[in-house]
């Protein structure tokens, strides 16, 4: 049995619809060649994200049912503040609607114009509100966590010296605060580990300085610890995640992510003045501090899908998925990023498409033939995302890698449905000198990658 059992029976199911090639290709010169342009009903494997895309369990929905739409002081409230104390450990608990909100009344109330913000690596919304807020983010991720092919168990970790020279050479005055991203959603879903987090928490602490976690893939962080560290498989994933936290100042959560929740995010704070200003941005943007822009009936999902995000059978099924789809690419000779991260698989577009110039986007390349060609749908992660003109030369800079995220949802599809990824993929990487480049026809001054249109080369 290659791919893990699904520890759940199905009890309500979504058609997805039947395509062939010929529509499928109509709607991608449609799309402008760019698949978040193409209508999901239009898609058969649905691998965009793992975010907000879980499929909620009968506990949950029947929690939506006891939903109470008070606007202050609705019961839900207690019962999720009473989850996030439990699992997080930190007292003030303040509700919104998704992780980049979260991000940006914290960051208000954080990060001051000039201040640098610290961490393994900023998820690219966290960078965007870093600088919205005025400040610099500092991406100091260990040297084996930007090579894609190293082999190390702990990718997410942060390089300590690193962070203790920009604190020397800076000033502390400089530096907002730090934090850990755990798992590494940019670098490939990678885990921190318990040592790590201690030591950087440490570091920051002995100059004064919060450090914090943005907690999107926490359980899964826990579940690499509970596998690959010293001392920690006897322990249980929830034991080890509140030890994590126990290091640090407070967190906040995208909960469309480990929280099994279609949306829904967090702040979770030790110190009472920090929490009471972000109480306050909340209530500007949001609505009052108990629902924070969501209803009762989201926030009774969220208390429940929190706990059964930290379910070890749920765990080893979720992970095993992503472990096993990489293993069956790795021998067939597919390059992938390793080793397997949490929530997706990253292919190597600039290897596979190795005729395909950087200028013409093989990684935007291999994602609309993957969606031609299977109906499966991923995302680039590469020159379209990040490709810059130099400033003083205005020469096109490329990033180093060119990917294709491929994201497995939570609880959604079966060892079906992802052997049907793997074999699709194997074909296509199988005959990848078939697939043209492509040219911009339409790029947005920022953020371009959502709305950029292409056309095939020659
Ligand atoms: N932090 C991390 C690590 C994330 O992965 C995300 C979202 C956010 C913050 C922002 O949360 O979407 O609820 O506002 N990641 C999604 C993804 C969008 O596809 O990886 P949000």
């Amino acid at each position: 049995m290659p791919f893990p059992i699904e520890p759940f029976r199905i009890k309500v199911v979504e058609a997805i619809p039947t395509t062939t090639r010929e529509q499928r290709k109509a709607a991608l010169i449609e799309a402008g060649y760019n698949v978040f342009n193409v209508r999901s009903d239009m898609i058969l494997i649905d691998m965009l994200t793992d975010s907000g895309t879980s499929a909620m369990s009968d506990n949950q929905w029947a929690g939506v049912m006891q939903g109470d739409e008070a606007y202050a002081q609705c019961r839900n409230w207690f019962h999720f503040a009473d989850a996030v104390r439990d699992i997080f450990g930190y007292p003030h608990v303040i509700p919104c609607h998704q992780g980049r909100a979260a991000e940006n009344y914290l960051f208000e109330n954080l990060v001051s114009a000039g201040q640098l913000v610290l961490s393994n690596t900023h998820f690219d919304t966290t960078r965007a509100q870093v600088q919205h807020h005025r400040g610099l983010p500092t991406d100091l991720v260990i040297r084996e966590g930007r090579d894609p092919a190293v082999e190390h168990p702990f990718k997410g970790n942060v390089d300590l010296e690193h962070a203790e020279r920009v604190i020397a050479e800076e000033g502390v005055e400089k530096i907002a605060f730090g934090f850990l991203t755990i798992t590494n959603n940019s670098g490939g879903g990678q885990p921190v580990s318990l040592a790590n987090a201690k030591a950087f928490a440490e570091l920051m602490h002995r100059h004064g300085l919060k450090m914090l976690y943005d907690t999107a893939r926490y359980a899964e962080n826990a579940w690499f610890v509970k596998q690959r560290e010293q001392g920690q498989s006897g322990r249980s994933v929830k034991e080890i995640a509140q030890e994590m936290f126990s290091y640090g100042d407070g967190a906040w959560m995208s909960a469309k992510k480990d929280a099994l929740v279609n949306i829904g995010g967090f702040v979770a704070l030790a110190d009472e003045e920090l929490a009471r200003g972000v109480t306050n941005s909340v209530i500007l943007n949001e609505g009052f501090a108990t629902y924070g822009g969501l209803a009762g009936r989201d926030l009774e999902a969220m208390a429940r899908g929190l706990l059964e995000g930290l379910d070890e059978d749920y765990l080893a099924y979720r992970i095993g998925q992503v472990e096993e789809l990489g293993r069956q690419l790795t021998e067939a000779g597919v390059p992938i990023i390793r080793p397997t991260g949490g929530h997706a698989i990253y292919l190597d577009a600039r290897a596979i498409l190795s005729h395909i110039p950087q200028a013409n986007y093989p990684g935007v390349a291999m994602t609309a033939a993957l969606y031609r060609d299977y109906g499966i749908r991923g995302v680039e992660i590469g020159s379209l995302m990040f490709a810059e003109p130099d400033p003083e030369t205005g020469e096109v800079r490329y990033p180093e890698m060119e990917l294709v995220r491929l994201c497995v949802p939570r609880r959604v599809y079966t060892a079906s449905h992802l052997q049907y990824v793997v074999d699709s993929i194997i074909e296509l990487a199988g005959r990848a000198g078939e697939i043209k480049g492509l040219e911009l026809t339409y790029a947005a001054p920022m953020l371009r990658h959502f709305t950029a249109r292409f056309k095939e080369v020659g």
